[in-house]
């Protein structure tokens, strides 16, 4: 299971970044020949660290070729904010001017381009204005002047974000992947219905606030999450592949156009502590985006780095490193070719300060005084099924933390890990405030593999986790003065259409036949999940434990649900009891990114041709607006419908980071503004 887990998280990675696809561009967010990063269109936190980043294009050949192929290294760049005299950077930010910077670049303009292997290619002449920051809130136009007439003009708008503080903690809860369609499809598995009524409801479903946010990206609609992490975490919009920067063109991933996170806001400006919790391996890009600022997100073992160290190629931060982080991907830890420089990053994070903790057992009895590193697993961490009803799925795995290839059996829930960052952070940070990020990880990464038992699982586990966190600030005497933001990144193209009868179904002998087994509107019948199952006695495969989650995992008749968007597969409708779903495989002799129905899944099932590209060993995410459900001192401001960029300024209003200030009166001018409060 690990090793196939990791397989696929690799691959739907390298499936983004090797251009099998549709629409090609030069450079996100720069159509014309002279590129401002931040772009027309971004917005600002009043204090927000970012850098600039300029480029002017001389496309060499391709359509856009042009006579003169060297780049103008004179090109010029104002700003002004509206109703002000525009000056040049250097004297608006009082920095010295960037050294210039040259390189080329090629990209693909489509697919028979591509299919001939014959890219354009295009010279750059750059600069990079590094640390800057806006504080005086209002409109502004940046200028780039280039090719003796050309300019381009970005719009920037810093907000006008009061600087009052009305949260003291604020916990983020993310589902990753996570669909109002899955909520609803949890919700039926888990929760008893009489005539119609239910009669329990998820924790998510009290919430008195619930927004609406589009995921959408940069330069393209369908977001990874990574591009919206950086939404989420920065106000930015991103690209693509991206944490924390605007993606440029120059070779190297480390020396993109930064914007600073929430996370690092909240230290600098609050000196409040934070906590990052994942059941993903925590390089993975929801975590990650938190600290670190490269284009590739895959540079797992910089990501790792970063928690600890900040930005380290171009300073701007003093970062000192979470309170918590709590997550999988031991593998970036334990010293070998796959963490940073080869180092043993435990160690270095142990001489830091930090308790080291590797199993659920040590995590509960961890001093809660320090700060605490908990890596539980090598890859993903298991999966709600089974830890909780599949457990013998947790040995045989070569996963343990310590990298000697034991089962990490002893692993915590996203609900463990939450209520332990929370204890130790309300230690630690009891007066200055806290936040959290707590992520639902493997909601998403079950979707990918069309294994919908388990990503509903993650997503009751999820619900579970928020349900114990308000309890647990409630008796803490925290609950009033958090506030809880619960809210996905992106979605999958997932729902359910009805049920099946899956004994009819194995009982078919040929696959239209099959197909009868499925039973729409009236026939769809009522959840079979909340009634114990009578028809076996091993009670270990049924979780009765908890009143939200399902009596029975393997009902006769089950959900008729499926994506929007898939590799081939087979489906028999029924919960996988031997691990995580591999529904498509390449096959020896064939080309290795040719991928096909995999003949051990779904057995007694039916053949559906996937939609997707042949190289799709898996489902992808979709355009679907996602929830933001909110509870707390500022939790008015979370309704609506909104772009997930604005999750971020409403999380950033509530917890007062917003620093205002008139610029040139010595308050927040460029690198001389260093204030805290
Ligand atoms: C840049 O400007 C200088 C003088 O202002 C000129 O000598 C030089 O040729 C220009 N370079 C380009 C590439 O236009
Ligand atoms: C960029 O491409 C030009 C050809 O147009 C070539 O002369 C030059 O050496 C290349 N520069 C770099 C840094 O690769
Ligand atoms: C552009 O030039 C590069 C380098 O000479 C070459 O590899 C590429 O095929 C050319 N592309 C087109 C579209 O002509
Ligand atoms: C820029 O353009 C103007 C008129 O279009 C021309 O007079 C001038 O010589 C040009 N300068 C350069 C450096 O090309
Ligand atoms: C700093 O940048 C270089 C490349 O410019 C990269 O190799 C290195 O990994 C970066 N370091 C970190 C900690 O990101
Ligand atoms: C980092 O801290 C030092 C010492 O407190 C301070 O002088 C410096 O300005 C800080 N840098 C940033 C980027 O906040
Ligand atoms: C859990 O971790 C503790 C402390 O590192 C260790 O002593 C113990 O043996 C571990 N337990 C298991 C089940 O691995
Ligand atoms: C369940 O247990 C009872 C008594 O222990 C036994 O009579 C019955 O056959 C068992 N049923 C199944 C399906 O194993
Ligand atoms: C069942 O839940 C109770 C209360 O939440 C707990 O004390 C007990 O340990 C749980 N039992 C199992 C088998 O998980
Ligand atoms: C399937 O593809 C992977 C790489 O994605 C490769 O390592 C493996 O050998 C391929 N398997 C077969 C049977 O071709
Ligand atoms: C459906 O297929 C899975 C393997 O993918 C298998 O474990 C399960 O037993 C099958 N269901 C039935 C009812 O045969
Ligand atoms: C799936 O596609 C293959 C061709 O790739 C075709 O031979 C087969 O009949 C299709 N199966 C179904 C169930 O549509
Ligand atoms: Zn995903």
């Amino acid at each position: 299971m690990r090793s196939r887990l990791s397989l696929i998280s690799l691959t739907a990675l390298s499936l983004l970044q090797t251009c099998h696809g549709q629409t090609f561009q030069r450079l996100g967010a720069c159509p014309s020949l002279g590129c401002i990063f931040p772009p027309d269109q971004a917005d600002f936190l009043p204090g927000q660290r970012f850098d600039i980043r300029l480029e002017v294009h001389a496309p060499v050949n391709g359509s856009e070729a042009r006579a003169n192929t060297t780049p103008d290294s004179n090109f010029t760049f104002t700003i002004a904010r509206t109703g002000a005299q525009a000056q040049s950077a250097t004297t608006y930010f009082s920095v010295a001017e960037p050294r210039l910077e040259t390189w080329n670049f090629t990209w693909f303009e489509d697919l028979f381009a591509q299919h001939a292997g014959t890219p354009s290619l295009v010279r750059v002449a750059a600069k990079a204005y590094r640390n800057v920051v806006l504080t005086e809130p209002g409109e502004y136009t940046a200028t780039l002047r280039y090719y003796n007439g050309s300019t381009t003009v970005a719009n920037w708008l810093v907000r006008d974000i009061p600087p009052r503080r009305t949260a003291k903690n604020l916990v983020l809860f993310i589902g990753d992947g996570m669909t109002t369609n899955m909520i609803t499809a949890a919700r039926l598995i888990a929760h008893k219905m009489v005539n119609g009524r239910y009669q329990s409801t998820m924790a998510m479903d009290k919430f008195p606030v619930i927004g609406h946010q589009m995921t959408h990206s940069l330069d393209s609609f369908i977001t990874d999450s990574a591009n919206s992490a950086t939404a989420l975490y920065t106000g930015h919009k991103s690209s693509v592949n991206a944490l924390g920067v605007y993606a440029d063109s120059s070779r190297s991933p480390a020396d993109d156009p930064k914007v600073e996170s929430i996370a690092e806001i909240f230290r600098r400006v609050c000196n409040g502590g934070v906590g990052i919790v994942s059941t993903a391996f925590i390089a993975d890009a929801t975590p990650a985006a938190l600290t670190a600022h490269t284009r590739d997100r895959s540079r797992y073992g910089e990501v790792v780095d970063s928690f600890l160290n900040g930005i380290t190629n171009y300073t701007w931060t003093n970062w000192t490193g979470p309170d918590v982080l709590f997550g999988g991907g031991a593998e970036q830890f334990f010293p070998n070719g796959r963490s940073f420089q080869g180092r043993d990053y435990y160690a270095e994070f142990a001489k830091r300060g930090y308790n080291v903790v590797l199993n659920n057992t040590a995590l509960q009895v961890t001093d809660t005084s320090k700060k605490t590193l908990g890596i539980f697993s090598v890859s993903n961490m298991a999966k709600w099924l089974d830890r909780n009803v599949y457990t013998r799925n947790l040995f045989g795995q070569k996963n343990s933390p310590d990298g000697r290839n034991g089962s990490a059996a002893d692993q915590p829930g996203l609900k463990e890990m939450t209520l332990k960052a929370i204890e130790i952070l309300n230690e630690r940070h009891g007066d200055d405030g806290f936040f959290i990020m707590s992520e639902a990880a493997s909601i998403d990464k079950m979707m990918h593999s069309l294994d919908y038992d388990r990503a509903l699982g993650e997503l009751l586990e999820l619900d579970d986790t928020i349900k114990a966190t308000m309890e647990y600030l409630e008796e803490l005497g925290q609950l009033e003065d958090t506030q809880i933001v619960v809210t996905a990144d992106h979605g999958h193209g997932f729902d359910v259409m009805g049920s099946v009868d899956t004994r009819y179904l194995q009982a078919q002998g040929n696959d239209r036949r099959k197909r009868d087994a499925i039973g729409t509107y009236q026939n769809s019948g009522l959840s079979q999940y909340t009634v114990p199952d009578p028809s076996h006695n091993d009670t270990s495969l049924v979780y009765t434990n908890g009143t939200y989650f399902p009596a029975n995992w393997d009902p006769r008749y089950t959900l008729f649900s499926g994506l929007g968007a898939d590799p081939d597969r087979r489906e028999n409708y029924t919960v996988h009891k031997d691990g995580v779903r591999v529904p498509a495989l390449n096959r020896t002799g064939l080309p290795i990114d040719d991928y096909y129905v995999n003949d051990r899944d779904g057995l007694g099932g039916f053949v559906i041709n996937g939609t997707l590209p042949t190289a799709a060993e898996q489902g992808v995410h979709s355009l679907t607006d996602v929830p933001v459900y909110a509870h707390g001192p500022c939790q008015d401001i979370f309704g609506g419908t909104y772009g997930n960029i604005d999750v971020f300024y409403r999380m950033a209003e509530c917890l007062g980071l917003s620093q205002p200030g008139r610029h040139g009166n010595g308050n927040g001018n460029g690198r001389n503004g260093n204030s805290s409060s």
